[in-house]
């Protein structure tokens, strides 16, 4: 790369998934600031471990984002802010169109008042709903189930829009369950409250919590729990400096999945939680919850094929293990 690094803008990137994609752009030679309401992300991550800028502001702040963008020499925007919980945004769909859906109109307008018209954006496997096919192409028909997964289909529908109208250029990638942590045990997941199954599991071998559940046996799936495709957060990060690369080097606007390609099943991940970290914790069993689909396994056979993108971490041993690096070292003192 050339003397002069472009910066990125982060937003979200005191987050899981963003503190992960700060660590790869570093590697890769950019500047980067991160830029987070902090509601849900983790500053010592950003000042200690990643050791950039962190910008405490929220993406509904529009003069806040006019100041930064007209002081700085910001080349791209990468967009992970936003709330997640899919059974919260049921419960309060107000503040998932809020925050999701006006966030990021506010943000792609103070990007366009700034002349910033490269965006990679986080969108979900979710806005596919049941699937028809497996693995799931880009062209799986769409059926967003939930609030959450509609704040996402609405901000992919306003960026072609927006695309069309005023030359934005946007790359959006819809992911599958992201899991796993960078290797140093560094970084890693830690949502409140936690929903994700491998955190789940760590965290009751750590007696952290009482026991795992299981939701649904009776599922047509091999062993009969449900199955879901987990891609490697540094799998996802380095799509991500793919997907911007692409862009800055003048790529048209395109959507493509991040998953695994693999399935794995719920008792698979339990199973191999208990073979890392040696502990026999404890695991119940109950019914299927509503709207959770047997089986859901993307392809990523596209991303593979325009951005070069090849995931390093596909064995689910290596995720478990890695997410574990990190539990451990988070949790040793608490
Ligand atoms: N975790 C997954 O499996 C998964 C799957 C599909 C898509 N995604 C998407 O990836 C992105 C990142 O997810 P994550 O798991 O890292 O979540 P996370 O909660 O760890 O990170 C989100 C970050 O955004 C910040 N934030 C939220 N709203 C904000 C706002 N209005 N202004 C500024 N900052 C704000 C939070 O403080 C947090 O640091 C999200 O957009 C999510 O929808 C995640």
């Amino acid at each position: 790369m050339s003397e002069t690094k472009p910066t990125i803008l982060v937003t979200g990137g005191a987050g899981y998934i963003g503190s992960h994609a700060v660590l790869s752009l570093q590697k890769a030679g950019y500047d980067v600031i991160v830029f987070d309401n902090l509601s849900y992300g983790h500053p010592e991550i950003v000042k200690d471990v990643l050791n950039v800028e962190l910008i405490i502001g929220d993406t509904k702040n529009r003069s806040l984002l006019d100041e930064i963008f007209s002081s700085r020499q910001i080349a791209a925007v990468m967009h992970f802010a936003a709330f997640i919980a899919v059974g919260e945004s049921v419960q309060n769909p107000t503040i998932y169109y809020q925050n999701n859906v006006q966030g990021t109109l506010t943000l792609l307008e103070a990007m366009l008042a700034a002349n910033i018209n490269k965006l990679v954006f986080s969108s979900t496997c979710a806005i596919y709903g049941m699937p028809q096919e497996i693995p799931m192409t880009e062209n799986h028909p769409n059926n967003p189930l939930s609030p959450y997964a509609r704040s996402k289909y609405m901000v992919e529908q306003i960026l072609q829009d927006f695309d069309k109208a005023y030359g934005l250029n946007s790359v959006v990638f819809r992911y599958f369950n992201a899991s796993g942590a960078d290797p140093s045990g560094n970084l890693g997941e830690d949502h409140t409250p936690e929903t994700h199954l491998i955190p789940l599991a760590l965290l009751t071998a750590l007696k952290k919590r009482d026991n795992l559940f299981i939701f649904g046996t009776d599922y047509d799936t091999p062993d009969g729990t449900a199955v879901r495709d987990y891609i490697h957060v540094n799998d996802l990060a380095s799509a991500h400096v793919l997907g911007l690369k692409y862009l800055l080097e003048g790529g048209k606007s395109d959507m493509f999945n991040l998953g695994n390609g693999n399935g794995f099943s719920v008792r698979e991940v339990i199973n191999t939680a208990k073979k890392v970290t040696g502990i026999d914790f404890l695991v119940k069993e109950s019914d299927r919850r509503p709207g959770d689909p047997s089986m859901l396994v993307g392809s990523s056979q596209k991303a593979q094929s325009i951005l070069g993108w090849q995931p390093q971490y596909s064995d689910l041993e290596t995720i478990v293990n890695h997410a574990w690096q990190w539990h451990q070292k988070r949790h040793s003192h608490s």
